[in-house]
């Protein structure tokens, strides 16, 4: 691909490139956003260094990957309801994100993109590490993907939903990320979804499995805690993974409908915080 108005460097042979040559906190012109945005359909998330943006410069890019999406049971900040502030502290033992998944796949209607701006970062440790889905599909022999082709997951997100009705003081959510708040009555917090998804910009399949996901719809419980097993260890290794490492005033921004996500727990005693806006995606097919 060639670009005309950014420079674009992949960080691994799996997934994820680095953008250089944009200053978010400036008006980006529709010709280099064009740009950023096939280098992230390309690439599967794209991050930038050393931005230095307001939460208002954060939202009005936000706003060029889509609609965003406001959280129906974590609390946005104060003042910017579309930003949560994702934080640990030195205290906090929890980490969000700390487990291999893909944003809301409990909802019908699943995050397209995340985007997390790094406003504090620990002396070391704290990366995230990205899955792609798309290698992990194709991985797979022919048997076993005629065999996956019409198999649905059962996603539920009930955990979060459930800790933000209650606060107590040993809650393991508290302090540790934004905070909880109600949910609207009747919020459906379990979907089924294709277990090999299309993505609809690229037409690409890929795996689509995270965390959320309990079992298989109509298989016995072994068969689908088994298969289960069995596709997130295929969907996890080395060769389908990138690590970034963040610094204060990183930006990236991933495709939720391609990839997983692990933010790494190793950093102790340290403090980390983030800005994270959530664009909405469609149903998946
Ligand atoms: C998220 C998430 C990872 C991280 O914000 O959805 O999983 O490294 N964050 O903070
Ligand atoms: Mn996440």
């Amino acid at each position: 691909m060639v670009y005309k108005h950014i420079e674009v460097k992949p960080i691994a042979g799996a997934c994820g490139a680095e953008v250089f040559g944009v200053d978010l906190a400036k008006p980006i012109k529709r010709a280099v956003f064009g740009e950023i945005y096939k280098a992230w359909l390309k690439h599967q998330v794209v991050f930038f260094r050393d931005q230095k943006i307001t939460p208002e410069q954060q939202i009005k890019f936000a706003k060029k990957w889509g609609g965003i999406h406001i959280h129906p049971f974590v609390k946005g900040m104060a003042k910017y309801p579309e930003i949560l502030e994702v934080k640990k502290t030195e205290k906090d033992t929890y980490t969000f994100g700390n487990r291999w998944h893909t944003d809301q796949m409990f909802s019908p209607t699943p995050a397209k993109a995340t985007m997390l701006y790094a406003k504090e970062t620990p002396s070391f440790g704290g990366d995230t590490q990205f899955a792609n889905m798309y290698l992990a599909y194709e991985a797979l022999s022919p048997g076993m993907k005629k065999m996956f082709k019409s198999i649905k997951t059962f996603n539920v997100g009930d955990g979060n939903k459930r800790r933000s009705t209650y606060s107590s003081r040993n809650d393991r959510y508290k302090g540790a990320s934004a905070q909880p708040k109600k949910p609207p009555k009747g919020l459906k917090t379990n979907s089924e979804h294709p277990l090999v998804r299309t993505h609809p910009e690229t037409k690409k399949k890929g795996l689509y499995i995270g965390v959320h996901t309990q079992n298989l719809v109509g298989f016995e419980r072994e068969e689908s805690e088994f298969l289960i097993n069995m596709i997130r260890e295929h969907c996890t290794k080395p060769e389908f993974i990138t690590r970034f490492g963040w610094k204060k005033g990183s930006m990236a921004i991933w495709d939720n409908r391609c990839l997983q996500h692990y933010a790494i727990s190793d950093y102790p005693g340290q403090r980390r915080r983030m800005h994270r806006i959530t664009i909405k995606g469609d149903k998946p097919f």
